[in-house]
C-alpha cells in the first residue's frame, strides 16, 4: 500500500496544527490504521514535546542535513502511544534548522508512505519556502482554523496557494471554539473559505493538560469534547461510521487524583 499524504497547513500560527496532527495521527493509528506522523515545522518545531519525545538526538533536521537516514529518525513502539503510530519529530536546536535542506523532504516524504495508510505532515504557518515544500509534497490539504477573521483570511492564502500548485483541499478543521455567540459558526466560516468544515473542535481545557502530561488528548481524556471531535474527524478521513466507546467515555484518572487514590487507600 501507498500512504495518502496529508498536510496540515493553516496561515496564520497557533491555530491548532500542532494538536491536530498528533490527535487525528493517534486517532488513526487507535482504529488499525498504519499512520506516520512527521513534524516539518523545523523552525518551531514541536510535535515531539507533545508525546515525550523532545531529547531525541536524530530527528528530521539530521535527515535534511544529510548526516541521518529517515529509518533513524522515526520513532515507533513509544510508550502509551498507539503500536501502528509512527513519529518523525524535528530538532529544537538552532543550529539544526539552519542545517536543515528543507528541499530534500520530497525525498523523505517518497522514502516513508510504502507501507504506510496515512503520513500527516505538521507543517508551519505562512508562505515561506519552509511552508510550501509540506504543501508540494501533499496529496490533500487540511487547514486548520479558528473562528476569527484573521485566521480565515489567512487560510485564504493558502487554499489559494494549494490551488495554485494543484494540491486538493481536503476542506478545513475549525478549532478552539466556543459558545461565544460573537464567533463565526461553522456554516459562516464554511461559506467565507469556499470549503467543507471537515470537523469543529471546541476549545478544552483537556487539550493543554493532556500536552503538560505528554500525552495526546484523544488518550488522555478520550472521553473529553475535543477528543470525541478528533476521533470523529478520524472516521471522516478514513470514510468509516463514527461510533463511540462508551468503556473509554471517562477522563482518565491524572497522576495527582491517582497519587490521592493511592494515599487514601493506606490510611
Ligand atoms: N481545541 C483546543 N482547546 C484548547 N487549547 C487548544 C486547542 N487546540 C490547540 N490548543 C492550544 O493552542 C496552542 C497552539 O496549538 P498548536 O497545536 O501548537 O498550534 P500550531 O501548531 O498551529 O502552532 C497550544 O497551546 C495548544 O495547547
Ligand atoms: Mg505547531
Amino acid at each position: 500500500m501507498t500512504a495518502c499524504v496529508y498536510t496540515i497547513a493553516s496561515g496564520k500560527g497557533g491555530t491548532g496544527k500542532t494538536t491536530t496532527t498528533l490527535n487525528l495521527g493517534t486517532s488513526l493509528a487507535m482504529m488499525g490504521k498504519k499512520t506516520i506522523i512527521l513534524d516539518a515545522d523545523i523552525g518551531m518545531a514541536n510535535l515531539g514535546l507533545l508525546i515525550g519525545l523532545e531529547k531525541s538526538k536524530i530527528t528530521l533536521h539530521e535527515v535534511l542535513a544529510g548526516t541521518a537516514t529517515i529509518e533513524e529518525a522515526t520513532y515507533s513502539g513509544i510508550e502509551g502511544l498507539p503500536e501502528s503510530l509512527e513519529v518523525i519529530p524535528s530538532g529544537l536546536s538552532l543550529k539544526g534548522f539552519q542545517d536543515a535542506d528543507i528541499d530534500k523532504l520530497k525525498d523523505v516524504v517518497a522514502g516513508i508512505v510504502e507501507g504506510a495508510d496515512y503520513v500527516l505532515i505538521d507543517s508551519p504557518a505562512g508562505i515561506t519556502k519552509d511552508s510550501v515544500i509540506p504543501l508540494l509534497v501533499a496529496n490533500r490539504v487540511i487547514l486548520v482554523v479558528n473562528p476569527d477573521l484573521a485566521s480565515l483570511s489567512d487560510a485564504l492564502k493558502i487554499k489559494a496557494l494549494g490551488e495554485m500548485l494543484d494540491r486538493p483541499i481536503e476542506g478545513a478543521v475549525l478549532n478552539r471554539v466556543t459558545s461565544d455567540k460573537t464567533e463565526l459558526d461553522k456554516n459562516k466560516v464554511s461559506e467565507l473559505l469556499g470549503m467543507k468544515v471537515l470537523e469543529t473542535i471546541p476549545e478544552d481545557a483537556n487539550v493543554r493538560q493532556s500536552a503538560a502530561f505528554k500525552s495526546p488528548v484523544v488518550l488522555n481524556a478520550p472521553g473529553s469534547p475535543s477528543s470525541i471531535a478528533f476521533k470523529k474527524l478520524a472516521t471522516r478521513i478514513t470514510g468509516e461510521e463514527f461510533k463511540e466507546d462508551t468503556t473509554k467515555g471517562k477522563k482518565k484518572t491524572g497522576l495527582i487524583a491517582k497519587f490521592k487514590k493511592s494515599l487514601s487507600r493506606k490510611k
